[in-house]
Formats: structure tokens, sequence, C-alpha cells
């Protein structure tokens, strides 16, 4: 039975550099679904001079593609949130308490700039934290500062859930990519995985990823990364980082 929680996905349409349309919208929500996944999160980016779709347009196509998705018998749930980018917006959004998080609650998925790691990140995520915040950092397994220092995944990870790409742990990212995920994962420092979904062959890597935890630690690790962290990070909760597995 479909039991896992995707908390990072682009398969909203002609919003950012996922979908394209809305057929590749449902292929993309079976895709993920066939996995095993029962509640799918759409994670538009909202990057300043990039991708910024209005709300206006992510309410509309969320509540297009839901209507596909519900005509088409596809036994999934769907749910909204935006990788937010590291930038001025959000700062803006932080303090005016309008963050787009994870159906409106104060979790939120955000990233930073894969070069340039912002200095005082860790105070800014403990002062977050304070504020009643759930920072879920994507992919760190990208940031080439935590590929060098894997104590700053850790201590990151004291204030804000570090999420890996389930693609990124079969190397669709990249050799140093995939070294860095896997090492995050057995250590115990990504409580949690997701699709990131751009389009819909991504599934076989997404695929693989799982396989890759399943093989390396077991299905309880997989339950826990995919379906009870999740669930937890919703209701705004740290999940425990695990002992060294
Ligand atoms: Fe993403």
């Amino acid at each position: 039975m479909a039991k896992y929680v995707d908390l990072h996905a682009h398969y909203l349409p002609a919003l950012d550099d996922g979908a394209t349309d809305r057929r590749m919208s449902l292929q993309m929500v079976r895709a993920v679904a066939s996995l095993g996944f029962s509640d799918l999160y759409a994670t538009p980016h909202q990057r300043a001079g990039m991708f910024m779709p209005a709300r206006v347009a992510i309410d509309a196509a969320f509540q297009t593609i839901s209507e596909d998705v519900e005509a088409a018998g596809v036994g999934a749930k769907l749910g909204l949130g935006a990788e937010n980018f590291w930038d001025d917006v959000l700062h803006k959004r932080l303090g005016d308490h309008t963050v787009p998080g994870y159906g409106g609650s104060k979790s939120f998925l955000f990233e930073v700039n894969p070069q340039l790691m912002p200095p005082g990140l860790e105070n800014e995520l403990f002062q977050l934290r304070v504020a009643g915040y759930l920072p879920v950092m994507a992919h760190p397994e990208r940031y080439v500062a935590v590929q060098r220092d894997f104590t700053l995944a850790e201590r990151l990870g004291r204030h804000a859930v570090m999420m890996v790409d389930l693609g990124a742990l079969d190397g669709a990212h990249g050799k140093q990519e995939m070294k860095t995920a896997r090492r995050l994962v057995l250590e115990g420092l990504a409580p949690a995985a997701a699709s990131d979904i751009h389009r819909p062959e991504d599934q076989t890597s997404v695929a693989a990823g799982m396989a890759w935890i399943r093989k390396q630690l077991g299905d309880g690790a997989l339950d826990e990364m995919l379906a009870e962290n999740p669930r937890r990070m919703l209701t705004g909760e740290l999940p425990d980082v695990p002992l060294p597995r």
C-alpha cells in the first residue's frame, strides 16, 4: 500500500524547470505514485531573477492538476509547498510571515547556491527554529561546502532537516553528489529523502535511490526516511538524528 510522502517535486506545469504541460504533470504524478508514494507535495521554485511564479499561477496550476489526478483515478493526495531559494525574497517573506511552507505550515523547503554557503546560515537556522519554523534543506549533497566538510551537515542538521534527493543516491546528479548523498544517509545525517522529480523519466533514478536505501539499511530505514519522518516534518517536528548506523 502506498505510504510514502514526497516533500520535493516539480510536477506542476509551466511554472519552473519542471513539468512543461498538463500531460507531463499527470505522467510525473503517476510515476511517483507508482513507487509507493501516497502524498505528493509540489514544490515549485521561488528564486528571485530566475523562477518566481506568482501565487495565483501556482494555485491555478495546483487546482488544475489536482482535478486531472482525481479524474484519472490516481490514488494520490497532492499538497503544495515551494522550493525557496535563500535570497532577499525569502528573507522578506520570513519577516512578513508569508513564506510558502508545506500546506501553509511553518515547515518550508529551501536551497542555497551550490557554490556559496551563506555565512551565518547555522545561526539563522537556529533563530528560525526558535521562531517556530522547521527549515528543510533541499539536496545538501549538492553544496560544495557540505561535500568538503561533513561536520557542516551535522551542525546544520541540528536546526534544519537535511533532505537528500533520491536520484542523487544513484548518481543522477554527478559523482561527488552521489558520494556525498550516500555518506549523509549512511552516517544518519539525512533523516529524509525526496524525489525532486523534474521529468517523468526521473522515475528510474528515484526508484534506484530507494532500492539503494533498502539494500543498505533495510525497509525500516526506507519507511523512516520516506514516511515517518516526512509526516513528522509536516507537523513542524525536527526528526531525531539517528545514531550512526
Ligand atoms: Fe527542486
